[in-house]
């Protein structure tokens, strides 16, 4: 038996990135699956893949700071696929600058996006998810919200906050069946870090204490989050799974 399969999942970001590994592994894995980004070219793209491949996904447009785009997404996925079992917080957006160089206006758009969206995304599905007794919620926040780094005061801020939205969502709902846990990627090669890792000397410093002293893949992050997603996590909820190659390990 596949190990998401008769589950809906959605997967906020889902255009690119490591969202889009998550949604093709997921599919694979037997998951119904809801693409759903501001990005609706990219989204269609994604989804017109994991059909080619055999399997079955839906694109709807969303915005994740916004609760009326949320609750839209949401009816549309539910009328298509059924009940949401799977939610991914992962759609994200990153600047690097200390905080002299950042502006207000920069502060809340990241956190906006970063946190507000995990905030209303979770709330969005939580009510159905209770009615159901099972759920699965994946809060993809960063090894920037496990330690500091140089000149990503804002982004990791945002990092922070969804590591502990996450365990208070898990001591909230546990007793209805719903875990909720953390992802923290470290450098992972995608559209948010291209230009970094062009930069010999860029990689050099983002890598920083990684001590397999490359970036990781997409999928090398996305096989963590079909992990969580899938009822093989069972005892798992509040907790934070680094997968970062060795980033935080000295
Ligand atoms: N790339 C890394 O090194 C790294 C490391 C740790 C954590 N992360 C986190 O992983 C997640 C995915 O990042 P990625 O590296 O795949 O980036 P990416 O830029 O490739 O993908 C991010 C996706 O989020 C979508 N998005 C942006 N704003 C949105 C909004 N308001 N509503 C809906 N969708 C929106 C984008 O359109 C895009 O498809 C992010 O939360 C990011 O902070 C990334």
């Amino acid at each position: 038996m596949k190990r998401l399969q008769g589950k809906t999942a959605l997967i906020s970001g889902a255009a690119n990135g490591m969202g889009a590994a998550e949604a093709r592994i997921f599919a694979d894995e037997g998951a119904k699956v809801i693409v759903a980004d501001v990005d609706d070219t990219g989204a269609k793209s994604v989804v017109q893949d994991i059909k080619d491949a055999g399997g079955t996904a839906m694109a709807v447009h969303l915005d994740v700071s916004d609760a009326a785009s949320w609750e839209k997404a949401i009816d549309e996925g539910q009328k298509a696929f059924g009940n949401i079992n799977v939610l991914v917080n992962n759609a994200g957006i990153a600047f690097l600058k200390p905080v002299q160089d950042t502006s207000e206006e920069e502060w809340d758009k990241i956190f906006a996006i970063n946190a507000k969206g995990v905030f209303l995304g979770t709330r969005a599905v939580l009510e159905n998810m209770k009615a159901a007794g099972v759920g699965a919620i994946v809060n993809i926040s960063s090894i920037y919200g496990l330690v500091g780094a140089p000149s990503a005061a804002a982004y990791q801020a945002t990092k922070g906050a969804v590591r502990l939205l996450t365990k208070s969502t898990a001591s909230d709902y546990a007793p209805f069946n719903i875990r909720v846990n953390s992802i923290h990627p470290g450098v992972v090669r995608t559209a948010m870090t291209e230009d970094i890792l062009a930069d010999p000397d860029g990689q050099k410093e983002i890598l920083g204490t990684t001590i397999m002293e490359r970036p990781a893949e997409p999928e090398e992050v996305a096989w963590a989050v079909l992990f969580l997603a899938s009822d093989e996590a069972s005892y798992m909820t509040g907790s934070e799974m680094v997968v970062d190659g060795g980033y935080t390990a000295r």
